[in-house]
């Protein structure tokens, strides 16, 4: 299978090939410490380790548990927040069709009260089941709605087949959804300690959810793998991209390019985007630091966003997203009239003119001095998902070290939930 594929030569202009050259060791360094279980991250850093440590038996186990809930349910509805929702969802986005009808549907991503309820009035002449997602167990958003969904499948099919129907993701002992879980009989799979939530996707919490939407996690995980391979502790930097990615991030960000903006060019990498937001932002933004991670879907935000990337403050690079499959399947053809002076591109597909606007636009953003870093991949499938994922995992990881701040943590969500518990007067324990 080839291998995704980085291009920096787009940031030269901006910043000095010199500029790398400590920075290059250090990142190493780093990349050595992810992988040291006497490091100063162990106990954080297992999905450094789940490509090689999930075996065939365990993927098994996760298929044969969908295969099971299949027989009862055709829908399956995720709940869960952030880290313990982001990773299914932008996998499930990405390998989907446009236009089909999802069978895994998402709840407990918002407090909307009228999210969930239409949610109900959908569910309400469906067969479902519920897995739901919580490293803690005590998330207030998939609290709640798991609360409302469970008490819905009970007064639809009653308490015995209801549980049969209810898989739940959590803590292996710690949490009120393992105390739930062991009380009502739930089937259970255990987040393990050492993975955080945004780090997460390659266990149970995103395996069950892509799984029951009918993709194959042995090629997902395969595809780690061969990432997490491609950037072990033998390889030099120049073989290791996420290095080099993190290198180059830290090295803009000392010039003040403070916002990165995660470009693509095929709408299925929307939530691929909203999952890397997750992963750098909340990884990286602590004591004052970090590049702001940003998004945007071309060509559509071209004609909105384009502007600002274009003309705005320059303290914004950005990162494409390119997928280098073409479908052949969509040849503009010749037009009698040529009303609409299309003719000029007659037998050309397609992703031929959107890959002329993405030339057209990296041209046009470096002279407006914006900085473009370049992912390749191959295609669109299960295996270049996972080398992604795997990419941008051990990158954040690194690049978190080299500015400096616990990439693992993340104590800045705790302020808006304790006011929040203040304004419900929630009882303190
Ligand atoms: O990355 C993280 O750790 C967070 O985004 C969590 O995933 C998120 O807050 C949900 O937490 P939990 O799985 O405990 O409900």
């Amino acid at each position: 299978m080839e291998n995704i594929k980085l291009n920096l030569e787009n940031i030269f202009g901006f910043i000095n090939r010199n500029d790398f050259e400590f920075t290059k060791g250090k990142a190493l360094e780093f990349n050595k410490e992810l992988n040291n279980p006497q490091g100063k991250y162990t106990g954080f850093t297992g999905w450094v380790h789940l490509p090689f440590t999930t075996n065939d038996d365990f993927i098994d186990k996760i298929n044969n548990t969908i295969k099971e809930l299949k027989k009862k349910a055709k829908y399956l509805v995720v709940v869960g927040i952030g880290g313990s929702y982001l990773g299914a969802k932008a996998v499930i986005s990405t390998l989907s069709k446009n236009f089909v009808e999802p069978n895994v549907i998402f709840a407990g991503i918002n407090l909307s009260e009228e999210y969930l309820s239409e949610l109900i009035d959908y569910l309400n002449d469906k067969e479902f089941g519920i897995c739901v997602i919580s490293k803690s167990g005590t998330t207030t958003e998939p609290a709640i709605a798991f609360r409302v969904l469970k008490d819905f499948l009970i007064s639809k099919v009653g308490e015995k087949e209801a549980v049969k129907r209810i898989v739940a993701v959590t803590d292996k002992e710690k949490g009120a959804l393992v105390k739930m879980s062991e009380k009502m009989g739930f089937k259970t799979f255990v987040i393990p300690d050492d993975i955080g939530g945004r780090f997460s996707v390659l266990t149970p919490v995103g395996l069950i959810p892509v799984a029951f939407a009918g993709f194959d996690i042995k090629q997902l995980l395969e595809g780690a793998k061969s990432m997490a391979i491609l950037t072990d502790d033998e390889k030099t930097y120049e073989e290791n991209i996420s290095a080099q990615y993190a290198v180059a991030r830290y090295s803009l960000l000392q010039k003040r390019y403070f916002i990165e903006i995660l470009a693509n060019y095929n709408p299925k990498l929307h939530y691929t985007a909203e999952w890397w937001k997750q992963l750098f932002g909340e990884s990286e933004g602590k004591e004052g630091k970090g590049i702001f991670p940003a998004s945007v879907d071309f060509t559509a935000d071209l004609h909105s966003l384009g502007q600002y990337i274009q003309q705005g403050p320059r303290f914004l690079f950005e990162t494409v997203l390119k997928v280098n499959k073409s479908f052949d399947k969509i040849n503009i053809q010749e037009d009698a009239e040529n009303l609409d002076d299309l003719n000029y591109l007659n037998g050309k597909n397609l992703e031929y003119v959107n890959q002329k606007a993405m030339e057209g636009t990296l041209e046009a953003h470096i002279s407006g001095e914006v900085p473009n870093i370049i992912i390749e991949l191959p295609e669109i499938n299960e295996f270049s998902t996972g080398q992604l994922i795997y990419f941008f995992e051990k990158a954040c990881g690194i690049s978190a070290m080299l500015i400096d701040v616990h990439p693992f943590n993340q104590p800045g969500v705790e302020a808006y939930k304790s006011n929040m518990f203040r304004l419900l007067e929630k009882p303190a324990k």
